[in-house]
Parts: structure tokens; C-alpha cells; sequence
């Protein structure tokens, strides 16, 4: 079996292979030297372990993610999701709208993506989107990670997308203006904080 790497993060190796005949994705959480070797293997498996069910609470609430098609102690292995990255398109106003409708279904469904930026998710040729990358989700119902999802977007999209982007997420999930009452705090906040550094 000959696996292409496609991706090396700080955690994991992405490859590309085949599984009789069908595309996947192996994602490998790659082990730390400067890390204790047991505990690194402990930790590895632990987050390898989150990943994955957070994955499958996505996709069990019908969330389009990729298919789990295996789990190893440090990795995953997934079906291989066609089509562009979001950050190497040029994002038009539907699809910023269906981001934010996807992040209020993933809120709906108890998880704060972590890392929701235009480089986890994947539009496909019907112009579906697809998230991916659960590496630094949690199970949460809690304001202050929902508002920090939303906030991460919001600096990666542009002015002009960013309303079509909220009000889809203020539709899509419950509990939003609470959400985004905490986001004007968080700003509020991170406006304060680099006043008082001048
Ligand atoms: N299921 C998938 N289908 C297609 N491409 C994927 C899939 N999972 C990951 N990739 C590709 O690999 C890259 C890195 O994967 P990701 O899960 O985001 O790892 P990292 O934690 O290193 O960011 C993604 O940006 C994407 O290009
Ligand atoms: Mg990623």
C-alpha cells in the first residue's frame, strides 16, 4: 500500500491512500521526542480518541463531515472528501452563509469546532460544505468557546461576508444572541487589553 502525504501540522501527517481501491485519508498523530515516550503515547491516543467521537457526534447529528472508516491508537482514517479548501477559493457571499449555517448546526449539536477557519473546510463540486479537522474540538455547550468559533472565522473572512456569515448562524442555532452577546464581550475585551498596552 503507498500512502501520499499531503499535510504535516504541529500534531498529525495527512496521507492520501487507497483502501480496496477507495480513496482515504490516514491522519497520523505523529509522536514528540521531547516527550516522555509513554506519555506521549498516552497522549496521542487520547486526543486520537476525541477526535474521532467528536467526528462521529458531527456526522451522527447529520452534520456533513467526513466518514469515519477507522480508528488506530494515533490515528484515523477517513473517507477522502473531494474538492477545494475554502481558503484557496475566492469565498463568495453563499458560501460564508452556509459556513455560518454549519457552525450553528455544529453549536446545535454540543461541539465548539476549535479551529473553524476557512482552511477546515472543504467545499465540494455541489458547493456543499464540508467540515473537517476535529483536532481541537470539545464537547461544550458553554458561550465562550461558540463566540471564540465564531470570532476565528470572522478574522479570516472579509467585511463584506461577514454579515451574511452571522445572521446564517444566528438562524441556524439556538442560543445565538447569547453566543453573540459574549463575542461583543470578548472584543470588547481584546479592545481594552491593547489600549492599555499602548
Ligand atoms: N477527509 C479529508 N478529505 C480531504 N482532505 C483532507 C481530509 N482531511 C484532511 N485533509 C487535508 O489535509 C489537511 C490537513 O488536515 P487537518 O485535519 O486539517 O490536519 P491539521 O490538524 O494538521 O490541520 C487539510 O487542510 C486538507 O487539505
Ligand atoms: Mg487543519
Amino acid at each position: 500500500m503507498s500512502a501520499k502525504e499531503i499535510a504535516r501540522g504541529a500534531e498529525a501527517i495527512v496521507y492520501e491512500t487507497r483502501i480496496a481501491g477507495i480513496k482515504v485519508i490516514l491522519k497520523l498523530r505523529n509522536p514528540k521526542a521531547y516527550r516522555v515516550a509513554e506519555l506521549d503515547m498516552q497522549l496521542r491516543s487520547s486526543r486520537t480518541k476525541k477526535e474521532a467521537k467528536i467526528m462521529s457526534r458531527a456526522l451522527a447529528h447529520g452534520i456533513r463531515a467526513p466518514m469515519l472508516v477507522g480508528v488506530g491508537r494515533a490515528s484515523i482514517c477517513m473517507e477522502k472528501v473531494d474538492g477545494k479548501l475554502m481558503k484557496d477559493v475566492r469565498i463568495s457571499a453563499r458560501t460564508a452563509a452556509s459556513a455560518g449555517a454549519l457552525l450553528g448546526a455544529l453549536h446545535n449539536a454540543g461541539i465548539s469546532h476549535g479551529d473553524f477557519t476557512p482552511a477546515n473546510i472543504i467545499i465540494e463540486g455541489s458547493g456543499r460544505l464540508c467540515i473537517i479537522d476535529f483536532g481541537l474540538s470539545e464537547i461544550t455547550s458553554g458561550p465562550e468557546e461558540k463566540a471564540l468559533d465564531i470570532l476565528l472565522m470572522k478574522r479570516q473572512l472579509a467585511k463584506r461576508l461577514y454579515g451574511g456569515f452571522t445572521r446564517a448562524y444566528a438562524r441556524t442555532a439556538s442560543g445565538s444572541a447569547e453566543t453573540l452577546r459574549r463575542l461583543e464581550g470578548i472584543e470588547e475585551r481584546g479592545r481594552y487589553q491593547s489600549r492599555a498596552l499602548e
